[in-house]
């Protein structure tokens, strides 16, 4: 395994380096931008029309406002026994898992985390889990946009009975011939990602989506990359929202393009229409982004992997299907995964919808193995259910 894992690691470091060239002339050209209109110092402002809330102290104040983040982002608390076997409970049941999860970390990002605080603290830590040296105003301009109540919780529970029950649909081989369409679409909520091809598949992955995962480069590639099997547009739907993985400038820029269903003005995505992705006049409604301190507590907690220890640790994240599954566990109540991969991988094709198989490939920036074993360990804890055959 490793010397295929090593092979690869010398594509992506090929394709990242130029996908830096890219990044390094993005860049300079939205400093330049952020320059103009004041002809003041770079990206160092606040400019005009963004009012920043000033710093919230620490201690009281801070606790207060993150139980009023945490009331926001779940309204009616989960209460015990109305979900017999909520992943809650299992959790706090669990001797190793409880110390890994912490249900009190911000999931989403929303306009009131634009805070001195946050800035102070996000820009010091590097992408994709902070905002060092990204210009604050693309920052800030789309936060500010993510101010609608749907925006700041997954769902909304409809009163304290309720147990939420999600599916999470990986794009894994195993999936192929499955026949868990009508299972899936079972479920209250459906996540999706990234290549999510439906057409041809239903009987397989089902039809409903009710999130659609992704980083905008990760969204593109698919796009690029799975067009001959099939996945020929993002998926679209009243009912569908968008969760946007922020990994680097790139996200911000078209979340906020998104929202104000205007071409993206500048970057590396420059000229991308937006409606192509999201639909024509989308509501602010259908966008959620995931919160940095999430992300770098799922890489910290979960899948903090050795990748971390050597040259290539900067590139390392949580894959988008691992994301997209450690978002439903920190807002379900019970959570189903399909299409993750499980130690007999060998057996089955990179995706479901190949027409030959294609064997999995192992990255520098994932560690899929290390994700492998973290789903087993849920699964037999009966945190999840995890599709196997
Ligand atoms: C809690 O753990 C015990 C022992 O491992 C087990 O017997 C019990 O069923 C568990 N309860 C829940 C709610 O999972
Ligand atoms: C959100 O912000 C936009 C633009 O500033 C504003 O038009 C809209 O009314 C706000 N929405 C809510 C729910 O406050
Ligand atoms: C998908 O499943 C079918 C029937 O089970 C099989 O013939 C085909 O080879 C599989 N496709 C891939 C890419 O493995």
């Amino acid at each position: 395994m490793r010397p295929r894992w090593l092979r690869a690691v010398g594509i992506t470091i090929g394709a990242l380096t130029v996908c830096s060239l890219f990044y390094g002339h993005y860049y300079s050209s939205l400093v330049s931008v952020a320059r103009s209109p004041q002809g003041g110092v770079g990206y160092d402002f606040p400019s005009k029309g963004l009012e920043w809330i000033p710093a919230v102290p620490h201690g009281r104040e801070r606790n207060r406002e993150l139980a009023e983040t945490l009331r926001v982002q779940r309204p009616s608390k989960q209460v015990p026994g109305t979900c017999p076997t909520s992943l809650q409970l299992r959790v706090k049941n669990d001797s190793y898992f409880k110390t890994i999860f912490n249900f009190e970390v911000p999931l989403l990002l929303w306009n009131s985390h634009l805070t001195e605080n946050n800035w102070d603290t996000l820009s010091k830590r590097p992408v994709p889990y902070g905002w060092k040296d990204l210009p604050r105003e693309d920052v800030a301009s789309a936060l500010k946009l993510l101010n609608d109540s749907a925006n700041k919780a997954m769902f909304e529970r409809q009163g304290p009975q309720k147990c939420i029950r999600c599916a999470v649909v990986g794009n894994g081989g195993i999936l192929n011939g499955s026949k868990k369409g009508k299972e899936i679409d079972g479920h209250d909520y459906v996540f999706r990602l990234n290549g999510a091809v439906i057409k041809g598949f239903e009987k397989d992955v089902g039809t409903k989506t009710s999130f659609y995962g992704f980083t905008v480069n990760t969204m593109k590639n698919s796009l690029i990359s799975y067009q001959e099997h099939g996945f020929t547009e993002t998926p679209k739907g009243k009912d569908l929202h968008y969760i946007f993985i922020p990994s680097d400038l790139r996200d911000y820029v078209m979340l906020r393009s998104g929202i104000l269903g205007v071409k993206v003005p500048s970057g590396y995505d420059e000229g991308d229409k937006p409606s192509e992705y999201f639909g024509p006049k989308p509501s602010p409604k259908k966008f959620k982004m995931l919160h940095p301190d999430f992300l770098l507590y799922t890489r910290d907690r979960f899948l903090k992997s050795d990748i971390l220890n050597t040259e290539y640790a900067s590139l390392y994240m949580p894959s988008t299907g691992g994301l997209m599954l450690l978002t439903a566990l920190h807002s379900c109540d019970q959570v189903s995964a399909y299409g993750f991969i499980t130690p007999d991988y060998n057996r089955y094709s990179d995706h479901y919808y190949e027409r030959q198989k294609v064997p999995l490939e192992f990255y520098a920036n994932h560690d899929m193995l290390m994700e492998m074993q973290l789903w087993g360990r849920l699964h037999d804890r009966g945190i999840i259910k995890l599709y196997k055959r």
